[in-house]
């Protein structure tokens, strides 16, 4: 939901922000290590199981990123994936040690993917080149396609098939359901896979990580995450990725409970997974949502959110912990955001969806690093707080400045939501909300309303004295970092600044 957009400028910042990290990218492994908060937060802490699970995200998981990433293997999804448009879809990924893939995309015609409708089946090669520098941790890699293959399962899809593609590649074959059909070959001229708004760019953006399981220490499971699909369809073959689809699960490691990762592990081109039926319930917001992961966001931001919803009034609150490192543990700044939402209503774009309206109307800011203070202390008047009063591990109110032109966000502010709720292989209750537009601009008006799904948040309990308080700025940890680096960067903004203002 509510996120400020980050004007151009404050992209740039953000980005160096971001590059003078000490966190060293070329090295081979990346790991986090415990950091005590219990400190901080105290007795609170140890009663509040939403700040336990956004403190577990920044140390308790360990998480080792290789770089690059050793992808040989099968990988698979974990659950029914839902991409702009809507396109429900499950993916099975093989990558193979000469380098070789096939990667296979089954299309639903149901958000459960109980209802097959088409598969793809796509083979090229695919290198890992260099830690890429718009996502840190990630790896750039190149790719070439030898052939994609379709297969549709059933008459009604193959005779939508057979429009799409006469009209967009002049097909002349008549396509029947379980044939294959070559959509396109290396050294053909003939490209019938526009029809299909047919891509995979997000193979030029990989990250691997092996996490650590305490019941199974020697079974690390391994996901893979690929890069994110464009939100504007007409833009999906030439977008760069700059954040990631849902984690593939590799076969060898995969959560026993996870039913789906097993369906799909079996299938092949010709028998596409069929997946588990469900009932969908409308969303019971009420409660506190947390962030599963840390996640990556386009424009170089890491966070971690918790939304509380309460339950007689319609008022949300959420936080917004920002970091400037892929596994959120160093703090950048954080927003708390407060204010209404309207009644739920079924979505008649995205099967299982609701459509909600979000206002924000209040806003505080809380900077976390010298880069950030600097930054804010440097806008000038009344475009961000008081100005020149920023210190670092203070919140301060933004409302009275109708939020904070240097992070892009204004108040009061609207945004138009699709919200959905699930649960995980584990049975936990998962809220999912709308994908934010990839060019960076804001759901602001219904038709720019998303049509798939930010990472999921799980419902935790935040104990009897809620959140709200002055939580922010506990998620400050004390890292190894010596400073020189965070100099590095704050001399990077001011010579920026300096260059901007001549
Ligand atoms: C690469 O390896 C796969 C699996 O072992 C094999 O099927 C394929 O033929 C190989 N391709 C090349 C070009 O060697
Ligand atoms: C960004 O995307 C939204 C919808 O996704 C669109 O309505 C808007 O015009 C786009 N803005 C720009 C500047 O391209």
């Amino acid at each position: 939901m509510f996120f400020c957009n980050t004007t151009n400028t404050s992209t740039i910042l953000l980005l160096l922000l971001s590059v003078g990290w000490c966190e060293k990218l070329p090295h081979k492994l990346v790991k986090s290590t415990p950091v005590q908060l219990e400190k901080s937060y105290g007795k609170l802490y140890k009663h509040n199981q939403c700040h336990y699970l956004l403190k577990h995200l920044q140390d308790g998981e360990q998480i080792s990123v290789h770089m690059p990433p050793d992808i040989a293997g099968h990988w698979v999804s974990e659950s029914c994936e839902v991409r702009p448009g809507p396109e429900f879809l499950t993916r099975s990924y093989h990558f193979f040690s000469n380098h070789t893939f096939q990667a296979l995309q089954f299309y639903y015609r149901d958000n459960h993917c109980t209802k097959p409708g088409y598969t793809l089946l796509i083979e090229g090669s695919l290198h890992p080149r260099q830690a890429s520098w718009l996502v840190r941790g990630g790896t750039e890699s190149d790719y070439q396609l030898s052939r994609v293959l379709l297969v549709s399962h059933s008459l009604p899809v193959a005779k939508d098939l057979q429009v799409k593609l006469e009209m967009t590649c002049g097909l002349t074959e008549h396509l029947e359901p379980e044939l294959s059909y070559e959509l396109w070959i290396e050294g053909s001229d003939r490209d019938c896979t526009h029809g299909l708004d047919f891509s995979v760019q997000e193979l030029q953006l990989l990250r691997m990580e092996r996490r650590f399981r305490p019941d199974e220490p020697d079974r690390q499971a391994e996901e893979l995450f690929v890069g994110d699909v464009h939100t504007e369809h007409t833009q999906r073959r030439n977008h760069r990725p700059m954040s990631y689809q849902p984690p593939l699960q590799n076969v060898k490691t995969y959560d026993n409970s996870c039913v789906a990762c097993q369906i799909i592990s079996v299938a092949d081109f010709h028998h596409p997974p069929v997946l588990p039926s469900q009932t969908d319930h409308p969303p019971h917001l009420y409660g506190n949502w947390v962030s599963k992961r840390c996640e990556v966001r386009p424009g170089v931001l890491f966070l971690t959110r918790h939304f509380v919803f309460h339950k007689e009034s319609n008022i949300w609150e959420g936080h917004y912990y920002h970091y400037s490192d892929p596994v959120c543990r160093h703090p950048t700044f954080s927003i708390y955001a407060k204010g209404h939402y309207s009644p739920g209503i079924p979505s008649t774009t995205v099967m299982g969806g609701t459509e909600y309206t979000f206002t924000v109307i209040q806003m505080k800011v809380t900077p976390m690093d010298l880069a950030t203070t600097s930054l804010l202390n440097v806008f000038s008047g009344d475009e961000c707080g008081k100005q020149g009063s920023w210190k670092q591990g203070v919140q301060q109110d933004v409302t009275p400045t109708s939020g904070c032109a240097a992070l892009g966000i204004r108040l009061p502010h609207t945004e138009y939501e699709l919200f959905y709720m699930g649960r995980d292989s584990a049975g936990h209750r998962l809220l999912f909300n709308g994908q934010r537009p990839t060019n960076g601009s804001s759901p602001d008006q219904p038709h720019k309303r998303a049509t798939s799904y930010q990472p999921p948040l799980i419902h935790c309990s935040a104990g009897q004295k809620g959140i709200g308080k002055e939580g922010d700025h506990h998620f400050r940890l004390g890292n190894g970092c010596d400073t020189q680096p965070q100099y590095l960067v704050y001399a990077f903004i001011l010579f920026t600044l300096v260059f901007s203002v001549i």
